[in-house]
């Protein structure tokens, strides 16, 4: 059997991904890689090769045939030379910081992830890896903190579950709600208002707010998945600045497109790609849910353990603000108030905020290793702590205990989440590295390998440390944020 690549251009990890998929899936034949692919003696199984990620098409006894990534991909492409990842109902938001989709799903190929099994993602963002359990039938369970995350991978996922024919209906009937004269509903909460006011134009709060009330009325019990697509536009169409990481007033000119015009281009392209995917797949698993919850904590009677596997991206330490950059789609949706969304983000793993919690206290946590981290990161966090200059402002002189805070949830997610898995179940995840300058001396903090230790001191044994050179997140453009992640692959022991 020939496996023949894809016509995109490969970064190098893919193709160690690509061998490991394949010898995953295919323990028995020997492999011998060739110009155009893989070979593998004899004929295996032709269910699976049409599961792996990173080939195009299998040469078989019988013929030729397109793998369902290829034919997923082919709906969604931009041009040949070009990895595509907006397929299916991935496109539907672009959450920062996103799992690169091929990634997620040939990490379920390497763990030989079949139908029916349960597969946790204890950080689970807008529930990249969750889509791809479904596409393969396993059931995927999604846990994150943030309820914009959760509301927005469950839209994926119903939407992925809901055959595309009643998609197009309720989009069609949005529309004719829509034509004619619609007035504008008053809203009772006044600092939702005005907060909403500061950041859009008069027009753009009205069409929005009307959509809104329409999306509940016309699209029944479809209306997360037609919000979900309406609140990714909302940064573009808002006076902040939808490159900026924080939250500041934008330079460049509004889209000139206008707002209904570009949600409704974006809903007839998103139900084309279900129905693309539905066609191919069948429709999704209904049983993957995301749930609103704490990873470092991970308690509850909702989730269904034992799981056979867990995939993940972790938040960086101090990177990415994942509340503050939702703020307008939380507020619009009622997912959060405008007055707490601080809060919110003091309680993500690796938020630089502060809330209720002082500094003093950590620091003196730090001082006294009151979470029993392993040594190797109670020093690294002293070092920087001793590296702190008088010239360091207040944000720089934070790292040391922000650091320490972030280890010492991240130790409690790796218990956690070995809690809930079976023995010997493999646990993969991708972080990546970042630095500070404290004391006019840069230090590289290497995320990764602080994780490995972390979870080799709770429960898991290390399996492997694979760059992944190349690898970006999506929305990633901080500046002490490095293009360069790893994936660690671990087993409980
Ligand atoms: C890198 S993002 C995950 C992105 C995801 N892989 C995707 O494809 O969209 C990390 C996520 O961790 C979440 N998070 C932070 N602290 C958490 C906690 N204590 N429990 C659960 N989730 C948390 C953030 O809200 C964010 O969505």
């Amino acid at each position: 059997m020939k496996l023949l690549w894809h016509g995109y251009r490969y970064y190098a990890y893919e193709k160690e991904l690509a061998l490991r998929e394949v010898t995953a899936l295919f323990p028995e034949p020997p492999l011998r890689e060739t110009l155009g692919g893989l070979e593998l003696h004899g004929d295996p199984s032709h269910d699976l090769a049409a599961r792996l990620t990173y080939v195009a098409k299998v040469h078989h006894n019988d013929g030729i045939s397109e793998t369902h990534q290829s034919c997923l991909e082919n709906t969604a492409r931009k041009g040949k030379a070009r990895q595509a990842t907006r397929y299916s109902v991935h496109g539907l938001h672009e959450y920062k910081g996103k799992f690169n989709p091929q990634v997620a799903k040939a990490l379920l190929n390497m763990f030989g992830i079949m139908p029916g099994q349960r597969v946790l993602d204890p950080f689970c963002g807008s529930g990249t890896a969750l889509i791809e359990c479904a596409h393969v039938g396993a059931t995927g369970y999604g846990v994150d903190i943030n309820p914009l995350a959760v509301f927005v991978s469950n839209a994926k996922l119903q939407a992925l579950a809901t055959p595309a024919g009643e998609l197009w209906e309720a989009h069609r009937g949005l529309v004719a709600s829509l034509s004619g004269k619609v007035a504008s509903p008053a809203d009772a909460d006044d600092r939702r208002n005005r907060y909403l006011r500061s950041w859009f134009t008069f027009e753009t709060l009205q069409a929005i707010e009307v959509l809104r009330c329409k999306i509940h009325t016309a699209t029944g019990k479809l209306a997360p998945v037609f919000l979900t697509i309406a609140s990714n536009l909302l940064r573009d169409y808002s006076l902040q600045d939808p490159q900026d990481l924080r939250v500041r007033r934008r330079k460049s000119p509004l889209p000139s497109t206008p707002f209904l015009a570009s949600f409704h281009d974006a809903c007839r392209r998103s139900i084309t790609r279900i129905e693309a995917a539905q066609r191919l797949l069948g429709e999704g698993c209904a049983s993957s849910r995301a749930m609103l919850g704490d990873a470092t904590v991970l308690a509850g009677s909702d989730l269904p353990s034992p799981f056979d596997a867990a995939i993940t991206s972790p938040p960086y330490a101090m990177a990415l603000p994942y509340v503050d950059t939702q703020r307008l789609s939380l507020v619009w949706l009622k997912l959060g108030r405008p007055d707490d969304i601080l809060r919110l983000e003091a309680t993500l793993v690796g938020s630089r905020e502060f809330h209720g919690q002082r500094r003093n206290n950590l620091r003196a946590a730090l001082e006294v290793n009151q979470a029993e981290l392993p040594e190797a990161e109670v020093s690294f966090c002293r070092r920087l702590a001793d590296a702190v200059g008088n010239d360091d402002g207040f944000r720089r002189q934070a790292v040391p205990v922000l650091l320490y805070r972030y280890f010492r949830n991240m130790q409690d997610a790796f218990r956690a989440i070995r809690r809930v898995v079976r023995e010997q179940a493999p646990f993969a995840f991708i972080a990546g590295c970042n630095h500070s300058v404290l004391g006019g001396i840069r230090y590289d903090i290497e995320t990764p390998r602080h994780l490995a230790n972390l979870a080799a001191s709770n429960g898991w044994a290390i399996e492997e440390e694979l760059p992944l050179q190349t690898y970006h997140r999506y929305g990633y453009h901080m500046n002490n944020a490095i293009a360069r992640e790893t994936l660690v692959v671990l087993r409980a022991s």
